[in-house]
C-alpha cells in the first residue's frame, strides 16, 4: 500500500515522496506515464501530481492519465499537477501576469482537511496558474499573488499551487500528512522495523536456499545492503572486504567489527595492498589511477567468487535515487547485472542475480535501518569517501611511504573536527563540516626544524559544507584549531614540513583534488 507520486518533471519530485515517508507513509515514484499496472500493482491509497515546467495548454504537454481519474482514489495535484487537474476536469488555467517565485504568506479561506487553519509561509515557483475552478470545487486559500492558492472538491481532489515538499514550506510535511493519512487513509507503518521486516522477506523469497555474495566497502549502503542479507539469509552470506591498501587509518578494522563482531557474518578480507601498489607504481594522472583501481577491484572480486564457488547471487548497495534517475522503477523483474550501467562495475561474464536490498530506500531510511539493525554509529554515519580511496589524495606517484605520511595526517585532522564536534558525519545541518580530509602534494618545501634545514612535502588540509556535494563552500574553521592540527601533522609525520588549508569553493574547484 502507497501513496504514489507521478512525476510531471518537477526537480523536487523526490522530495515529495520523502516527505510523505517522513509521515510514516509509504510513497513511490512513479514517470507520469507509467503503465498503469506497474504504479497499480502498488495497490495506491491515493495519488500525488508533481510540479513540472510545462504549460497544460503547450502541445504535447502531459496530461493526467485516465486511470488516476477513473480510480476513484483521492488525487493531490502539486503546481503543475494541480493546473493539469483543473484542465482535464473542466477548468481553466493562464499566464499568471508575473512569474511568483519564493516565498509567500498562505491565508486559508475555508476549512477543510488538507490544511490546517490560519496564515503561514509556504514557496511559489510557477508561471501559469489556475483561474477558473472546475464544477464542485471551491477555493481553500489564497496568496498575495495566487488568487486561487489552493484548491478541492473536499472529497476526492485537492490542489496546491505552493509546494509542500520543500523545507521552505514549514508545514509542508503536516499537509502531506493530512492528505496521506486523513484523506487518503493510508497507514503509518513505514518504519525501520517494519522496513527491516518487509526486506528481510523479500530478499528470502528471492535466494531461497541459494547463496549470495556481497562486496563491502565500510560505506553505510554496501553495509547496510550485506546487514540486511545476513539478517535474511545468515550464513549463506558471504562479504568479501578488498583491502586495497587505499583506505584511511582504522577502515579495515571497522569493516571486521562490524561484519564479525557486531553481525557474527561470514568475512572474507583480500589484502591486496601490494598488487594495488604493483599496478599503480609510476602512475601519476588522475583518470589513469581511477580506471586501473577500477579494474584490478574486478580481477581480485572475480577470484574470490570462484574460489567461493560462485554463488548465484551478488548483494548491490543500490538505493531508490538510482533507481528512480534510471526509469526503472518496476518492481516485478529481477534485475540482472550489467557491468558498464552498475555503480561497482563488475563484469557481465559473472552472470549474477542480482539483490538490492535498498532498492526502495532513500539514504536518510538506509542510515535509519542501518540503526536500528545495530550498527555502529560512526559507520552508519560516516562522510563519504571515494571509490579509489586515497589513490585520488595522493597526488603524484603512490607508494607505500606517501600514503603512510598521507594517512597519518587524515587521522590527525579528522579525529580533531570530530573532538571538536565539529565532523557531523553525514548529518547536513547548516555550518557542519560535510567532508573533511587530508591531500599530499608531490610539492617540497624548504623548511626549518630545530638547526635543521628540511626539504619536503605538503599536506592541504580541505573541509567543506555543502547540501548535495554539487556545490560547496570551504568550512570557516576556528584558527585555533587549524593551528592545532597543523602543529600535530608537521611534529608526528615525518617528512611533512608544510600545512596549508584549501579556501576554493566549488565551482569552480572540485571537493577532492583529484
Ligand atoms: P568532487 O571532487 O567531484 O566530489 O567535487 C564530489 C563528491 O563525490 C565524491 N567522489 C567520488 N566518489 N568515486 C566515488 O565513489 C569517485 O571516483 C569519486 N570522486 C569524488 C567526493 O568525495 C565528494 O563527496
Amino acid at each position: 500500500m502507497t501513496i504514489a507520486v507521478l512525476d510531471f518533471g518537477s526537480q523536487y519530485a523526490q522530495l515529495l515522496a520523502r516527505r510523505v515517508r517522513e509521515q510514516g507513509v509509504y510513497s513511490e515514484l512513479f514517470p507520469h506515464d507509467a503503465p498503469a499496472e506497474a504504479v497499480m500493482a502498488t495497490k495506491p491509497r491515493g495519488f500525488i501530481l508533481s510540479g513540472g515546467p510545462a504549460s497544460v495548454y503547450a502541445e504535447g504537454a502531459p496530461q493526467i492519465p485516465l486511470y488516476v481519474l477513473e480510480s476513484g482514489l483521492p488525487v493531490l495535484g502539486v503546481c503543475y499537477g494541480m493546473q493539469a487537474l483543473t484542465h482535464a476536469l473542466g477548468g481553466v488555467v493562464d499566464p499568471a501576469p508575473q512569474r511568483e517565485y519564493g516565498p509567500a504568506t498562505l491565508e486559508v479561506v475555508r476549512p477543510n482537511p488538507l490544511l490546517p487553519e490560519g496564515r503561514y509561509r509556504v514557496w511559489m515557483s510557477h508561471g501559469d496558474r489556475v483561474v477558473r475552478l472546475p464544477e464542485g470545487f471551491v477555493r481553500l486559500a489564497r496568496t498575495a499573488n495566487s488568487p486561487i492558492a489552493a484548491m478541492g472538491d473536499l472529497r476526492r481532489y485537492f490542489g496546491v499551487q505552493f509546494h509542500p515538499e520543500v523545507q521552505h514550506t514549514p508545514r509542508g510535511g503536516e499537509i502531506l500528512r493530512r492528505f496521506a493519512v486523513e484523506i487518503c487513509g493510508a497507514q503509518t507503518d513505514w518504519t525501520p522495523e517494519n522496513i527491516i521486516a518487509e526486506t528481510v522477506e523479500r530478499v528470502q523469497a528471492q535466494v531461497g536456499e541459494g547463496e549470495a555474495l556481497a562486496a563491502v566497502s565500510g560505506g553505510v549502503d554496501s553495509t547496510v545492503a550485506a546487514a540486511l542479507v545476513h539478517r535474511a539469509i545468515g550464513g549463506r552470506l558471504t562479504a568479501v572486504f578488498v583491502d586495497t591498501g587505499l583506505l584511511r587509518a582504522g577502515e579495515r578494522e571497522q569493516v571486521e567489527k562490524t561484519f564479525r563482531d557486531a553481525l557474527g557474518a561470514r568475512l572474507v578480507v583480500v589484502d591486496a595492498t601490494a598488487e594495488f601498489l604493483q599496478a599503480l607504481r609510476g602512475v601519476t594522472d588522475p583518470e589513469a589511477k581511477r580506471r586501473i583501481i577500477g579494474e584490478k577491484f574486478i580481477r581480485i572480486f572475480e577470484r574470490e567468487a570462484h574460489k567461493l564457488g560462485k554463488p548465484r547471487f551478488l548483494v548491490q548497495g543500490t538505493i531508490y535515487p538510482d533507481v528512480v534517475e534510471s526509469r526503472a522503477p518496476d518492481r516485478s523483474k529481477a534485475h540482472r547485472i550489467k557491468s558498464h550501467h552498475n555503480v561497482g562495475g563488475l563484469p557481465e561474464q559473472m552472470d549474477f542475480e542480482l539483490v538490492e536490498p535498498l532498492r526502495y530506500l532513500f539514504k536518510d531510511e538506509v542510515r535509519s535501518v542501518g540503526e536500528a539493525l545495530g550498527l555502529p554509529r560512526p559507520m552508519v554515519w560516516r562522510q563519504p569517501f571515494p571509490g579509489p580511496g586515497l589513490a585520488v589524495r595522493c597526488l603524484g606517484e603512490i607508494t607505500a611511504e606517501r600514503l603512510a605520511k598521507l594517512r597519518a595526517a587524515d587521522a590527525i585532522f579528522t579525529q580533531a573536527l570530530e573532538k571538536a564536534g565539529l565532523l557531523r558525519n553525514g548529518a547536513q545541518e547548516a555550518g557542519a563540516v560535510s567532508q573533511a580530509f587530508a591531500v599530499l602534494l608531490p610539492v617540497k618545501s624548504v623548511g626549518v626544524m630545530g638547526d635543521r634545514r628540511t626539504y619536503q612535502e605538503t599536506v592541504v588540509l580541505r573541509a567543506v559544507t555543502t547540501d548535495d556535494f554539487m556545490t560547496a563552500d570551504w568550512a570557516r574553521l576556528p584558527a585555533d584549531l587549524l593551528a592545532e592540527v597543523s602543529r600535530r601533522i608537521v611534529n608526528e609525520v615525518a617528512g611533512i614540513n608544510r600545512v596549508v588549508y584549501d579556501i576554493t569553493t566549488k565551482p569552480p574547484a572540485t571537493i577532492e583534488w583529484e
